[in-house]
């Protein structure tokens, strides 16, 4: 896919607000890739359609989790954790992305996992560093990225980050956060 169609696409698709985040995700996983060697076209992609399905509707996602046999795990869970599975999903079968980089950045955008690609890093990180995000300790961690260069850490202190919040909510952990938590806080140092 060439980036002036995945620009098209979140731009068509997404509330102009969304549209912009997506916009910043994909400028700051192309700034990371630079100074973590990985493909700038990928991480641009990826951060443009990150949240390509973020307002789709819940039952036609829970669907397409069936239809597909997709992780039954999912059906536990509302559009916070399903949006990047069905955003990977809908650029596979409907936009002919098959870069498998750039569809697992997408899917796990919103829970991370163990071992993730270079990619997958880059654009889980940007989607909480990016420019606007005012989120209390986010100055700490883009500093852990752009002066330490030290991407491990900053997965793992984001990773840390939304389990306290979502634990101070009781919500409920997907299973690969968990997993994304406990190996990160192996490899980070
Ligand atoms: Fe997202
Ligand atoms: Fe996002």
């Amino acid at each position: 896919m060439k980036k002036s169609e995945a620009i098209s696409l979140a731009k068509e698709k997404l509330p102009d607000r969304r549209y912009q985040h997506s916009c910043r995700v994909a400028d700051t996983a192309v700034q990371m890739a630079e100074i973590f060697g990985a493909n700038e076209k990928k991480c641009f992609l990826a951060g443009m359609l990150h949240d390509y399905a973020k307002y789709d509707d819940l039952k036609d996602m829970h669907k397409i989790v069936k239809k597909y046999h997709m992780d039954p795990e999912y059906l536990q869970y509302k559009s916070e954790i399903l949006h990047g599975p069905i955003a990977a999903h809908i650029m596979k079968t409907e936009y002919g992305v098959t870069d498998a980089d750039v569809l697992y950045a997408m899917e796990n955008h919103t829970s991370g996992r163990s071992n993730m690609t270079l990619v997958e890093k880059i654009v889980y990180v940007a989607d909480y560093i990016e420019p606007k995000r005012e989120i209390p300790g986010v100055k700490g961690i883009r500093k852990v990225v752009f002066s330490d260069k030290n991407l491990d850490k900053a997965v793992f202190l984001i990773t840390k980050a939304n389990l306290l919040h979502l634990i101070s909510k009781d919500r409920m952990i997907f299973s690969r956060t968990i997993e994304c938590y406990n190996y990160y806080n192996r490899v980070k140092e």
